[in-house]
């Protein structure tokens, strides 16, 4: 994972939104988010957001980071999610492996709105947060558009 990856532009803009909106409680954190180590004492968490992963990595790591969902989040939590429509369309898939892992569909974008988002609510029992793992690794634009010109 390269630093360019934990972009401290990122953070530095959450920081002056978290400021704008008063919000005193929130922290912001520069690193690593694939990490599970970053989670400790956090997790599980009654809101996870998952935006901006899962049209970067392979589809196994998103299944792969969907699994973690499930330790991420406490028992009636929600997760928020998002992935590009452009083909191959996986949402329709995400939304199985969600399902598959304890979550029940609270709402999906329609196909043709131009993006995709999506809310799972976790009712399974608790899991705890296995330590030492990584969720995913983003992958090189050219490596998925390969992967996906042959899907
Ligand atoms: C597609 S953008 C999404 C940005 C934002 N979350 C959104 O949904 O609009 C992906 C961002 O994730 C950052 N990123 C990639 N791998 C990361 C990692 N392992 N940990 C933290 N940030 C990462 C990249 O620098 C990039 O800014």
């Amino acid at each position: 994972m390269s630093s360019k990856r934990r972009d401290p532009g990122n953070t530095a803009l959450a920081q002056q939104a978290v400021r704008a909106a008063g919000l005193d409680q929130v922290e912001v954190v520069t690193g690593d988010a694939a990490l599970t180590d970053q989670y400790r004492g956090v997790a599980p968490a009654d809101l996870v957001l998952v935006c901006g992963v899962f049209g970067n990595v392979t589809d196994e790591d998103i299944e792969r980071t969907i699994g973690f969902c499930s330790q991420l989040c406490v028992t009636g939590g929600t997760v928020i999610w998002t992935r590009h429509r452009s083909a191959p369309d996986r949402v329709p898939l995400i939304c199985d492996w969600f399902e598959g892992h304890g979550f029940d569909r609270q709402w999906v974008s329609e196909a043709d709105v131009g993006f995709g988002v999506g809310v799972h609510r976790f009712t399974a029992g608790q899991r705890p947060l296995a330590l030492g793992e990584r969720m995913f690794t983003f992958a090189e634009y050219v490596v998925l558009s390969e992967r996906d010109a042959g899907a």
